[in-house]
């Protein structure tokens, strides 16, 4: 065993797909390396947890705690090293769909098997991942763990082995914090609840999951073709349908017009909604900043720009 395990991971960004992904849809996500989480762990006197994040906010965020104690009471009990000290520095903000309980797992299990000079396949981080995922999300498809582990885009598929995917447009992504905690748990279980309910529904609830879904494969053949204002159109197109799911709310609603009355071509909720985060969509970077602009006049807190494209990215 070493003195000091380190452990890092990414956040992370639905392009497209987020809910619909639940219920076996395909999903777009690439690791967000704007925020990232790092963990340290090393031997102590007594078990100790010592958190900074984005802000604080960290604090109200209950199942984020939790994930994080079941994992961390998960290896101690398969790896019985004694007591140890956690140090957690996190620039994701928790909570705002921007997969901060998936990373902080991510980051915890590497900086654990770490410290214990263990190799740690993907296959064995994952499963971690996804036990800690279903404290903090209830019912997770995975995406949140495979997009924070890796350094690529994703194709994804709940419960197949999912590829790599080159971004490989050429536009800029905005992305705007809402400042508002959107609880992805209580998101996907009122969603489940309306799947449920569905025959006693006016508006059915399921050919909205699957126009989602194809709404995700269009974009996938508009990125391969770099068609930017297709793109654009099945991101405007998820909104209308993120919208009537009810995980929406009104900030993202005012952020997303705000975005396209300043230019965007489109424009959408990303991860779990009810609050979190928001995307637009550009052709140039100067386009970009001036939607960061009307974002944060119209009640953004935070505003970062990503370049799409295979050159961009990496
Ligand atoms: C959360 O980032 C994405 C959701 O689709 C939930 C999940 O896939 O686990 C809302």
């Amino acid at each position: 065993m070493k003195n000091i395990g380190y452990g890092k991971a990414n956040g992370k960004i639905i392009l497209m797909g987020e809910h619909a992904v639940v219920y076996g849809e395909p999903a777009i996500a690439f690791p967000f390396s704007a925020t990232t989480i790092t963990a340290t762990i090393r031997p102590s006197d007594s078990f100790r947890l010592h958190c900074s994040y984005y802000k604080g906010s960290l604090e109200k965020a209950p199942f984020t705690l939790k994930s994080i104690k079941t994992l961390v009471q998960q290896l101690e009990k398969e790896y019985p090293i004694g007591p140890i000290l956690i140090e957690i520095d996190s620039t994701i903000p928790a909570e705002r769909g921007m997969g901060s309980s998936a990373a902080v797992a991510v980051a915890i299990t590497r900086a654990f098997f770490d410290l214990l000079d263990k190799p740690l396949s993907q296959e064995e981080l994952l499963a971690y991942v996804e036990h800690a995922e279903q404290i903090a999300h209830g019912n997770p498809s995975g995406i949140d763990a495979a997009a924070t582990s890796g350094n690529n885009p994703i194709y994804f598929r709940r419960g197949q082995p999912f590829t790599p995917f080159d971004l490989n447009v050429e536009a800029f992504l905005v992305v705007a914090d809402t400042g508002i905690k959107g609880q992805t748990r209580t998101a996907v279980k009122d969603v489940a609840y309306a799947v449920e309910m569905e025959h006693e529904l006016v508006e059915p609830v399921m050919p909205r999951i699957h126009r989602l879904g194809q709404l995700t494969r269009e974009a996938k053949e508009a990125i391969s073709q770099n068609q930017v204002q297709k793109l654009a159109d099945t991101m405007n197109e998820a909104q209308t349908h993120l919208k009537e799911l009810t995980v929406s709310n009104d900030l993202l609603d005012t952020l997303i017009h705000a975005a396209i009355d300043a230019g965007a071509l489109g424009a959408k909720l990303t991860g779990g909604g009810r609050g979190g985060c928001m995307i637009a969509l550009t052709n140039t970077k100067e386009e970009a900043q001036v939607v960061c602009k009307a974002l944060e006049k119209n009640g953004a807190v935070a505003t970062w720009i990503q370049g799409l494209g295979v050159h961009t990215y990496a």
